[in-house]
């Protein structure tokens, strides 16, 4: 496995939309491992193509506790159902390091995706996992979770962004 490098705003591979995969290969399960290594490292608890620099259509995740992991490795994911309901929680992203915002989506969510041997899954979540899928799919529809804030908070927040990234 090998760490990859993590892409920061306001770089544009982070506006682009990642391809469906149309094979799970060796090397789109190595892209995975190498994800899952690099979200670990960072630490963080998710991590999309588009973040470093690939536009296939795979995220990972891990919001389980500390002293209980659980890795989520998704190929295509897509959300085939949500709540009505929402909820609020506090996200941030490895994209945009050193800002985080309440953002509101719904709380409860069903996707479909490929898993690792090429097999097709359904997982439902809720809570923290649920937010993150969603944050996840987002950005490989090239969407940043600052995206959801009003114009003004996300208008304070990108002001900060291009100021440190001169
Ligand atoms: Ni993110």
């Amino acid at each position: 496995m090998a760490l990859l490098p993590i892409i920061h705003v306001p770089d544009d591979v982070l506006r682009q939309t990642a391809q469906p995969v149309q094979e799970v290969t060796a090397a789109t399960r190595k892209l995975l491992d190498d994800m899952a290594e690099t979200m670990y490292d960072a630490p963080g608890i998710g991590l999309a193509a588009n973040q470093v620099g690939s536009l296939e259509r795979v995220i990972v995740m891990d919001c389980g506790p500390d002293d209980s992991p659980e890795l989520w490795r998704m190929i295509n994911p897509e959300i085939i159902w949500e709540s009505d309901e929402t909820s609020t929680l506090e996200e941030g992203c490895l994209s945009i390091p050193g800002h985080n915002a309440e953002v509101v989506r719904p709380a409860s969510v069903r996707a479909r995706y490929i898993d690792i041997d090429g097999k097709p899954q359904e997982m439902e979540a809720d809570g923290l996992l649920a937010a993150c899928i969603q944050h996840e799919i987002d950005h490989l529809n090239g969407v940043l979770f600052i995206d959801h804030l009003s114009r003004l908070k996300k208008s304070m927040i990108w002001k900060k962004v291009l100021k440190s990234a001169r």
